[in-house]
C-alpha cells in the first residue's frame, strides 16, 4: 500500500507554516533536504511528546518534471482566473512545504533547520505562518470546515490518489487570501450570512442558499456526486499588517479545484463568488504531493 506524506490526512493541529519556494541552486540537495524534513519531525515528536508536527512536501509541474518525472495526469501550472477586480493570480513555486503541530516554535524550528543547508539553493516566495482561530473560526467570524470530511477513512479517500502509479499521492492547491474585514464588518449579520451561504453562530447551510455566496459556487455536484476536497486552511497575519486565510487543499482529483475556482471567479455562469468583495487573493498554485515511497526515491 502506499502511504500519504503524514501532514494530509490527520487533522491540523493549531498551528501551521506554509512555505513557497523556488529552486535556484543545487536540486539534489534540496531533494535531500525534502526526504529528510520527515525524520527531523519524527526526532522532535519523540522528544516533545505533546507536538504532533506533520509535514508534507509538494512539487510544482515543471519542477518535478525537471527531476525526470512523469506528472500525473491532471496536474498542470495553477492559470489565472476571472478579471476586473476578482482576480485570482497565478504565481507557482516549485516546491511547497506545509507543516502542521500544536507548535508554532518548533513549525520555526523545523523550517529553520530544513533551510540551513540550503540558503543558496532556494529562493522563498512565501512563507506564512497560520494559527487556529476561535472555535475553528476563519477571521470573517464563520466557521471554517464544517463540510470537511472527518473521519481518517473519508479524509483518505477525498484527499488521496486511490490507485495505479501515483496511489498516496495528492493534488494540491494554495492560495494566499488578503482580507478587508472593515468592509466585511459594515455588513450586518444576515448581509454576512447571504454571502457564505450559512448562518454564522453555528454554520447551518441557508434554507435557500444564494447562487453567487461562497456555499453557493463551490458546493459543486456533477453526476450527483458532491466534488468533495480536503482543506487544512487557517486564518494567519497580523492587525496592522496583511491578515485572512492561507487556503490549501488536498485532493484525489485536481479537476474538484479546477472546477471550484472556475465557479468562484465567474468563469462558469458569469456570476461571482460574493466573498471576493471582502477578501482577495494574492497567491495561486497547484502542487503533486508525491507517496512517501515515491519522495524517497527521488
Ligand atoms: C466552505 C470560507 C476559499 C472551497 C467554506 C465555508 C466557509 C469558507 C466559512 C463554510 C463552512 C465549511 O463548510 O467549511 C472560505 C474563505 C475563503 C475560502 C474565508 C477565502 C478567503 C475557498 C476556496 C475554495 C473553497 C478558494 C476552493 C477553490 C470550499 C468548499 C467548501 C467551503 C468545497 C464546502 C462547501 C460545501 O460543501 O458546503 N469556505 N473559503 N473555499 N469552501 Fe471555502
Amino acid at each position: 500500500m502506499s502511504i500519504a506524506q503524514p501532514a494530509i490526512v490527520p487533522d491540523r493541529g493549531a498551528f501551521a507554516l506554509y512555505v513557497v519556494m523556488n529552486v535556484v541552486g543545487n536540486k539534489q540537495n534540496v531533494i535531500a533536504q525534502c526526504q529528510s524534513i520527515h525524520q527531523l519531525l519524527t526526532d522532535l515528536n519523540t522528544d516533545q511528546q505533546d507536538a504532533k508536527l506533520h509535514a508534507s512536501v509538494a512539487f510544482g509541474k515543471a519542477f518535478w518534471e525537471s527531476l525526470g518525472q512523469q506528472s500525473p495526469a491532471e496536474l498542470t501550472e495553477f492559470r489565472q482566473l476571472g478579471e476586473g477586480e476578482t482576480i485570482a493570480p497565478a504565481t507557482g513555486g516549485d516546491i511547497l512545504l506545509h507543516i502542521h503541530s500544536n507548535r508554532h516554535d518548533l513549525n520555526f524550528y523545523a523550517f529553520r533547520v530544513f533551510l540551513e543547508k540550503l540558503s543558496q539553493d532556494v529562493e522563498v516566495l512565501d512563507e506564512t505562518y497560520g494559527f487556529q482561530y476561535l472555535d475553528h473560526r476563519d477571521m470573517t467570524d464563520f466557521i471554517d470546515g464544517t463540510e470537511n470530511p472527518q473521519t481518517a477513512e473519508d479524509r483518505a479517500n477525498v484527499g488521496v490518489i486511490a490507485e495505479g502509479e501515483f496511489a498516496g499521492g495528492s493534488y494540491v492547491m494554495v492560495q494566499r487570501y488578503i482580507h478587508n474585514l472593515p468592509a466585511w464588518h459594515r455588513l450586518n449579520v444576515k448581509a454576512q450570512e447571504k454571502v457564505i451561504g450559512r448562518t454564522k453562530p453555528d454554520s447551518i447551510e441557508l434554507e435557500d442558499v444564494p447562487a453567487a455566496s461562497h456555499v453557493g459556487r463551490v458546493d459543486i455536484k456533477e453526476d450527483g456526486k458532491g466534488l468533495k476536497i480536503l482543506r487544512h486552511s487557517l486564518p494567519y497575519g497580523s492587525v496592522t499588517s496583511d491578515h485572512g486565510l492561507l487556503f490549501i487543499a488536498y485532493c484525489h482529483r485536481q479537476h474538484h479545484f479546477d472546477a471550484q475556482l472556475e465557479s468562484m471567479f465567474g468563469e462558469t455562469d458569469g456570476k461571482k463568488d460574493q466573498m471576493l468583495r471582502f477578501s482577495k487573493p494574492v497567491t495561486g498554485a497547484y502542487f503533486f504531493a508525491p507517496s512517501m515511497a515515491m519522495l524517497n526515491s527521488l
